[in-house]
């Protein structure tokens, strides 16, 4: 019990600066009090005290009651008595001032009130510093025998002599703050050096060198805050990284576009110069050269058709238009719109569609501008004769979309790269492959938060795209 409560009082004290320097402050205060406490007794102080009129008037006080109740003849041996116990004198006077009785150590016949008044007034009853003689009267009026009496009392003395231990105010001062600032600064230093890391931390990171990590050590603020400026400098490096490989993206786009669309152009233009210049040229040659520079024409159109697709549905702007669509439906579609060319292709088209129709979330433009790459690709890449064979399932929330042709073997580094920008199953690059098509076919992809991944084996090429789905139900085969 007290255990957890004082684990708790730790750990709140640990999770909190303000509460630390409090406590730093507390234990500074303590250890300056503890080495100031010798300071308080270097010097010794002597003073003699002496009685007070006070002390004398409350002894009178006592006695009165006693004499007034006394048969005459006893009055003496109380006074004596009181007298001896205390050390004092005493006297019993009338109001005229003739001495009635008196202790044994008395001497005086007659006290006059008034003067004794007097002298009373005058008495100093100080302590001071060196010793005195002094004789301390008091004096007390009372009725006795129906008439006022005065009992009087004195004290000769030289003071009771007390010793005191005192302090230098101003040294102990000193001290005090010496201490305190010393104990202070100790256990703050650590404090401090981890919050100057911190700060030297950030300045590094702010300069560039984002593999700095700081010391995440304690729970209170420091540490939070080198926590997240971990996160920071970790994030700055992220993105750092993300933009010095856009970066180097976008120069080797430019370098590609700018070698992809050069080679083409130049055969067009030699080809148009040589219809150009050469008068001699029969019109069969003519349309030869016309021909050739149409085709690369073609080409060049094609591939900037491409790129700009890629471009734009690249731009951070871009925003699909998405409905609700069934992917079976689509897919039936477009396989009708194509299954001529894949006839005259001689491919031999499979088609195993789920019952489920696969409702999606989706823009139906991007999908078919997907879906037409691929089996263009198909078109392009497959072997003839040979298969082309689309599946689609629903499989945990997902519609899942096979695409599949016989095709040539792909070096199996490439395949694993073919979805990036100018990637070509044919190192070469010849003219009719610019690598993009693939790498749009990605993006529509990621787009629609779905996956895609190509496969080779058994001789066949195969596209298998996964894409979030928000109906269910089991396959058939059609
Ligand atoms: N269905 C397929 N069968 C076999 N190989 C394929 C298939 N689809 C793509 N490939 C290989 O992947 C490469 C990249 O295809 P991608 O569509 O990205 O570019 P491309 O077809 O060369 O040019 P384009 O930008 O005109 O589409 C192709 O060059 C080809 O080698
Ligand atoms: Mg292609």
């Amino acid at each position: 019990m007290i255990r957890r409560f004082f684990e708790k009082i730790y750990h709140k004290i640990a999770a909190s600066l303000r509460a630390q320097f409090i406590l730093y402050i507390l234990i500074s205060m303590l250890a300056a009090a503890i080495a100031v406490e010798p300071f308080a007794y270097i010097n010794q102080e002597k003073r003699y005290y002496y009685p007070s009129r006070d002390e004398l008037e409350m002894e009178l006080k006592k006695i009165t009651p006693l004499i007034q109740q006394a048969p005459p003849r006893q009055i003496r041996f109380i006074l004596d008595e009181k007298a001896e116990a205390s050390g004092t004198k005493l006297r019993l006077i009338s109001q005229k001032g003739t001495v009635l009785v008196r202790s044994a150590n008395a001497t005086e016949q007659q006290m006059n009130p008034a003067q004794i008044l007097m002298k009373i007034s005058q008495q100093n009853e100080e302590p001071s510093n060196v010793p005195q003689f002094r004789e301390i009267y008091a004096i007390h009026p009372f009725y006795f025998h129906h008439q006022i009496h005065y009992l009087v009392i004195s004290k000769e003395t030289h003071g009771r002599l007390t010793t005191y231990w005192i302090g230098n105010p101003l040294l102990s001062v000193v001290v005090f703050f010496l201490v305190f600032i010393v104990v202070y600064l100790i256990l703050t230093r650590r404090k401090l050096k981890q919050l100057q890391e911190v700060t030297a931390g950030i300045s590094e990171i702010a300069k560039g060198n984002f593999r700095l990590r700081l010391k995440e050590q304690g729970k209170d603020e420091i540490a939070f805050l080198a926590a997240h400026v971990n996160e920071m400098a970790r994030q700055l490096k992220a993105n750092w990284e993300k933009e010095r490989r856009m970066e180097q993206e976008r120069t080797d786009l430019i370098t590609s576009i700018s070698h992809d669309l050069r080679t083409p152009l130049t055969s067009v233009i030699g080809y148009l110069k040589l219809i150009h210049d050469q008068s001699q040229l029969t019109p069969d040659e003519m349309k030869k050269y016309a021909d050739i520079a149409l085709s690369k024409s073609k080409n060049l159109k094609q591939m900037m058709d491409q790129l700009f697709e890629f471009t734009k549905i690249t731009h951070d702007q871009f925003q699909p238009s998405f409905q609700l669509i069934s992917l079976n439906e689509l897919i039936n579609q477009l396989l009708e719109g194509n299954h001529a060319m894949l006839a005259l292709n001689e491919m031999d088209v499979e088609r195993i569609i789920c019952n489920d129709p696969l409702q999606a979330q989706a823009d139906p433009f991007l999908l078919i501008r997907m879906f037409d790459n691929l089996i263009q690709n198909a078109l392009k890449y497959g072997k003839k004769p040979g298969k082309f064979i689309i599946v689609t399932k629903q499989e945990d929330g997902y519609g899942v979309i096979k695409l599949s042709n016989t095709a040539g073997q792909v070096d199996r580094q490439i395949i694993g790269r073919l979805f990036q920008m100018f990637v070509t199953g044919d190192p070469s690059r010849s003219e009719k492959r610019s690598g993009i098509g693939l790498a749009i076919v990605k993006r529509i992809v990621d787009l629609h938060q779905g996956q895609i991944a190509a496969i080779q084996e058994n001789g066949m090429m195969t596209f298998v795209i996964k894409l979030p789905i928000t109906s269910s139900r089991s396959f058939t085969r059609r």
